[in-house]
């Protein structure tokens, strides 16, 4: 299915952890506001736009710009950030930076931002209100609808193996994603992070994400999907399995080096020593190791090329 709809070529993605700083407090997350063994960073603006022009030059196609929810990148601030990458390289750019206003995104969609990603994170209403203090569902999907109603290119995930979460959780988990229709779908193992109040919990199982991977494929056969750094840090060749099973979508780090330990999410998180260069070297050696190709240009999902098509928005 993998190889009929989306081929053998594997889309890499740029990504640039950006901040730390998180004015949320979801249980499982090392970034959570609450946890005071985090010295956090923020690149400064003339530092970010420098490090996603280093990503265009390394040939990266697409940038991802991620972040806690930090409200020191205002919607203004942001924007502008966008406008000169986008007047600066042919980059697409896909924004990770949390559930903010509608008139924010749609200040950055108009400032040229192509695509996002936020995660529902859990299908279950009432595992999302435990793990996410002050926060709903409802806002959640509210977020991804509202993107998806600006033209943005989506994507949505799930962690697999969270406390409390069923196999009936999981089956609701692929069911949303398949109602909300989603171009991208990022999922992952669950990896439990000190300093957390899910610290001492068990972590979610490689092989039961791997065969989540698989499903996603035979469900949203259109979708990117991403071999995700969580599955390559509970085996040493876990992306290529996840790439194996049906994943299409590689994000090598892009982030300065210096910032990269502190953006630990989880712990063992890989590529926290080494540099954009090296990524972009070991992702290539990895992709040809396993028979296949590195992807051309922005790499949008076919979904997405289908959708503006039917529109007529697209040549
Ligand atoms: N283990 C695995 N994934 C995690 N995420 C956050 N904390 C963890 C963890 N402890 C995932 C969430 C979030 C993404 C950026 O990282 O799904 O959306
Ligand atoms: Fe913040 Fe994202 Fe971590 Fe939640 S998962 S605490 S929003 S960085
Ligand atoms: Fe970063 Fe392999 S992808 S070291």
């Amino acid at each position: 299915m993998r190889a009929d709809y989306v081929g053998e070529a594997i889309h890499l993605r740029g990504l640039v952890e950006f901040s730390n700083y998180c004015r949320c407090n979801c249980l499982y997350c090392g970034l959570r506001r609450e946890n005071k063994a985090v010295s956090r960073y923020r690149l400064q603006p003339e530092e970010l736009v420098r490090t996603a022009l280093f990503a265009a030059e390394l040939g990266y196609g697409t940038v991802v710009l991620q972040s806690g929810e930090d409200l020191f990148y205002t919607g203004e601030l942001l924007a502008q950030i966008i406008k000169e990458i986008k007047a600066k390289t042919n980059l697409a750019i896909t924004l990770s930076v949390g559930e903010r206003t509608e008139e924010e995104y749609a200040l950055w969609r108009q400032a040229g931002a192509d695509r996002y990603l936020i995660r529902h994170e859990t299908a279950d209403p009432a595992l999302y209100a435990a793990l996410h203090p002050q926060r709903t569902q409802r806002e959640r999907v509210g977020c991804l609808q509202t993107l998806r109603a600006l033209g943005y290119e989506v994507g949505s995930g799930f962690m697999v193996g969270l406390p409390g979460q069923s196999a009936e959780t999981l089956a609701s988990d692929l069911s949303l994603l398949r109602e909300l229709d989603v171009d991208m779908v990022g999922i992952g193992p669950f990896i439990p992070s000190p300093s957390t109040p899910l610290a001492e919990e068990s972590g979610g199982s490689f092989e039961r994400t791997v065969n989540l991977v698989a499903l996603l494929r035979l469900m949203l056969p259109e979708a990117n999907i991403p071999a995700t750094t969580a599955m390559g840090t509970l085996r040493p060749n876990g992306r290529e399995i996840a790439l194996a099973a049906g994943a299409n979508v590689m994000m090598p780090n892009v982030t300065p080096t210096r910032y990269r330990p502190l953006y630990e999410i989880y712990p063992g998180k890989i590529c926290t020593g080494e540099e954009a260069g090296e990524c972009r070297l070991c992702i290539e050696g990895r992709i040809k190791s396993i028979g296949r190709t590195v992807g051309q240009g922005q790499g949008e999902s076919l979904k997405y090329r289908k959708r503006n098509a039917a529109a007529g928005k697209y040549a």
